[in-house]
């Protein structure tokens, strides 16, 4: 039987590995842990350098439809104080991002059917018409295949669509009935088929999660092979049914980002506020175990601390505003630098 270290070296070298081999490797110790975490810098490095891209984050909208069990703005948060952007809010944030030297703007929000495909068609337009060299992300849930068509025939470029889990029983311990992995996954391969690049990816820790099913959803990111994958800690939210449930850890999360990135060397991997959330070195620390973009708020300082999907979520006071050069300090602290282009995948 091989050793993980062994393993590790199977890794980077064949880029994928058994699900048995995945669990040992999910489950190692700390000295394998830091093998992997070396091998997948080293990784990053030779398909990306030491350039880390930004994005800039505008969550428009914390209205939801939906109820994961897991998320401070579910419908069924009466607590939760909603609001929503104007189209006229949305641009200035975008001016503010573009004079920050953001070139991806991620537009987020919560399932809210106000904005319509028509109201989403309006913004989309203005951002590409007022920014042609900037790339546009969606990040909006579930929608039909003809409104994702409806907006990347507008200009969307790229859509964030996490799957949570790549086992249906999991999937349904996380989300209410009428919410299905089949749905969520028949999304998944719509937007891959109009041509976005794609963004798939869970929380690691999520309540009932076993390292099996990280295995599983490891092999699924494999072959689904998008352009982007999003990882954080699970971080409980005090008004949810979830509220006593115990927090991904730091070092799980950070196993996975080192895996991840030797599973898929060119994928785009953040370092998420959640793992900021959880760590004051958060970003840093991702950075180190192989991520190589981050996602700094662009929303207006009023908002901020409304969009709570967790609790004590970072960067959301008066500081906020200066995310832009606290990041830029953070990232050069460890050798990297930001840069100011639009950061499309190698994998495209
Ligand atoms: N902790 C961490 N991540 C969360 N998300 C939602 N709620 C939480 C939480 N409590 C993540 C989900 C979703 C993304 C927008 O935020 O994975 O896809
Ligand atoms: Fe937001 Fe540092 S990145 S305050």
């Amino acid at each position: 039987m091989f050793s993980t270290t062994e393993l590790a070296d199977k890794l980077y070298r064949n880029k994928t590995l058994g699900k048995e081999e995945l669990v040992r490797l999910i489950n190692c110790d700390e000295e394998t842990g830091e093998y992997l975490r070396s091998l997948a810098e080293k990784t990053r490095i030779e398909n990306y350098g030491h350039d880390i891209y930004i994005r800039g984050l505008i969550e428009f909208s914390n209205y939801c439809c939906r109820d994961c069990l897991y998320c401070g703005i579910r419908r069924s948060n009466r607590l939760c104080e909603r609001y929503r952007l104007s189209l006229d809010d949305i641009i200035e944030c975008c001016d503010e991002g573009y004079r920050l030297g953001f070139r991806t703007f991620v537009l987020q929000g919560g399932e809210d059917p106000y904005f319509t495909d028509e109201r989403m068609g309006e913004i989309i337009s203005k951002i590409k018409s007022r920014y042609p060299d900037c790339a546009l992300t969606l990040s909006l849930g579930e929608k039909s295949r003809e409104s994702y068509q409806r907006f990347f025939d507008l200009g969307a470029d790229r859509y964030l669509l996490r799957h949570e889990t790549a086992d249906a029983e999991h999937y349904k311990k996380l989300h209410p009935q009428e919410q299905t992995l089949e749905n969520r996954m028949r999304c998944l391969r719509y937007l891959k088929e109009i041509g976005y690049q794609v963004g798939c990816g869970i929380m690691v820790g999520s309540p009932f999660q076993t390292a099996e099913n990280i295995a599983d959803d490891l092999l699924f990111m494999k072959s689904f092979n998008p352009q982007m994958i999003g990882i954080g800690p699970f971080i409980h939210h005090n008004q949810t049914p979830f509220a006593d449930k115990p927090d991904g850890t730091l070092e799980l999360t950070l196993r996975l980002l080192s895996i991840i990135r030797l599973m898929l060397p060119k994928v785009l991997l953040p370092a998420t506020t959640a793992l900021a959330t959880i760590h004051p070195r958060g970003r840093e620390l991702g950075i180190l175990a192989g991520a190589n973009v981050v996602m700094p708020n662009l929303s207006p300082v009023s908002v901020r601390k409304k969009y709570q999907l967790y609790d004590n979520k970072v960067c959301t006071g008066e500081e906020s505003a200066q995310c832009r050069t606290c990041l830029e300090h953070r990232i050069n602290s460890i050798g990297c630098r930001i840069v100011t282009d639009r950061g499309d995948s190698k994998n495209i």
